[in-house]
């Protein structure tokens, strides 16, 4: 007989590690974890999509450093009881059948900033109980009202390249099976990568080779410890929406470099968060799929498409066209943690619900 499964229901394969189907949980800040330590409110979180029936589960950005957080109350993977948390947070995930992928981050001149829902500028000074001073390749701050962040020397870019390591080297042993580096949205990689943010003159710095630089050693320093069986991400923003920042062509050139040098498996491709003032003609369902599918196609690595993606005929059309590999959702995540068990009813995919919630079937 013949198989209808749609692909996006299909396992993937990335190295050693197999994903149920093609939906992942996007990376989301949730603000809710002490000197970056988590606590219930993450594991009923993340164990709630899991048991949704997502393929793969992302945690929230997860920071190398106190520094790195974007606020205080972001997650954090840099010591000991840290790693306890995190080990039972990828238990909880593997537990439904999804597989625990981290997300490694710094957020370099965003960092110091407060939750959403805070009232207030968004930001906190160096002065203020919780702020700090932000870290940047440049020392020009975000938006103008900011202090301007402390501009890194070559000695500290080193030292934050060997804390992304220490953290995904803490991630391996925690039990997550994808680590994901956070090189979009205006954080510290992201801050590396793009004119706007990067004015340096050394060799981190400069064309795109020197702007690369950092990147590209994260990568070596992060695949080192964290094993050539597992598959390492990058999201990437694939637009500054600014005259004068990144284009789509510099990302296809970006993503040529890494795609020769074979240690990352999948570009997640994202766009913007550079500057304040970025100008994003058209936000739509699926408006940055097509970085995704340039990248794939000309640059020749896998990708993942995401940015309002939330009905599942769009999600299997994504796929089943080959514009991407995965596709990465947050805010109908949200909104339905069930929302992989709804798109497979919907799109006639018969899913092994787990045990416990077989009576509820029926019941969408
Ligand atoms: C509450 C919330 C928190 C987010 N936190 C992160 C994050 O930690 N890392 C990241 O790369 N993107 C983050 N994002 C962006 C999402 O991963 C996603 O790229 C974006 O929301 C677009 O997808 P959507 O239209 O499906 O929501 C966040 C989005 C939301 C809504």
């Amino acid at each position: 007989m013949a198989d209808h499964t749609p692909l996006l229901f299909k396992p993937v394969k990335f190295r050693s590690v197999e994903a149920r189907n093609r939906i992942v949980v996007s990376p989301m800040c949730q603000y809710s974890a002490d000197n970056g330590l988590g606590n219930d409110w993450h594991i009923q979180n993340l164990g709630a999509r899991a048991a949704g029936g997502a393929g793969i589960v992302f945690t929230e950005a997860t920071h190398v450093s106190a520094a790195g957080r974007i606020t205080p109350h972001c997650l954090g993977l840099w010591n000991d009881e840290q790693e306890t948390f995190m080990t039972r947070l990828a238990a909880v995930i593997a537990r439904s059948g999804a597989v625990p992928a981290i997300q490694i981050a710094h957020a370099g001149r965003k960092a110091s900033t407060t939750a959403p829902w805070i009232q207030g500028s968004g930001f906190l000074t160096p002065d203020e109980p919780e702020g700090w001073l932000p870290v940047a390749p440049s020392a020009v701050a975000f938006s103008p009202e900011r202090p301007a962040p402390h501009e890194l020397s070559v000695g500290d870019i080193q030292g934050i390249i060997a804390d992304f390591a220490a953290t995904a080297a803490r991630a391996r042993r925690a039990g997550f099976k994808i680590a994901e580096l956070h090189g979009a949205h205006g954080y510290l990689i992201h801050e590396f990568l793009s004119p706007i943010s990067n004015l340096r003159t050394d060799q981190y710095g400069g064309d795109l080779t020197g702007r690369t630089r950092m990147l590209n050693e994260t990568i070596k320093a992060v695949r080192a410890v964290w094993g050539d069986d597992l598959p390492l991400f990058v999201r990437l923003s694939c637009t500054d929406w600014m005259e004068g920042g990144l284009t789509g062509d510099d990302a296809v050139q970006i993503c040529k470099m890494l795609a020769e040098r074979g240690d990352v498996d999948l570009i997640d491709a994202s766009t913007g968060g550079i500057a304040p003032a970025q100008k994003i003609p058209s936000i739509h369902p699926g408006y940055q799929v097509p970085f995704a599918e340039r990248i794939r196609n000309e640059a020749g690595i896998p990708t993942g498409a995401v940015g309002m993606i939330r009905e599942a005929d769009h999600a299997a059309e994504i796929i089943a066209n080959r514009r991407a590999d995965l596709v990465f959702l947050a805010r109908a995540m949200i909104a339905d943690p069930h929302w992989p068990l709804r798109a497979a009813q919907r799109l006639g995919v018969k899913l092994d619900w787990p045990p416990q919630y077989l009576r509820g079937e029926g019941a969408f």
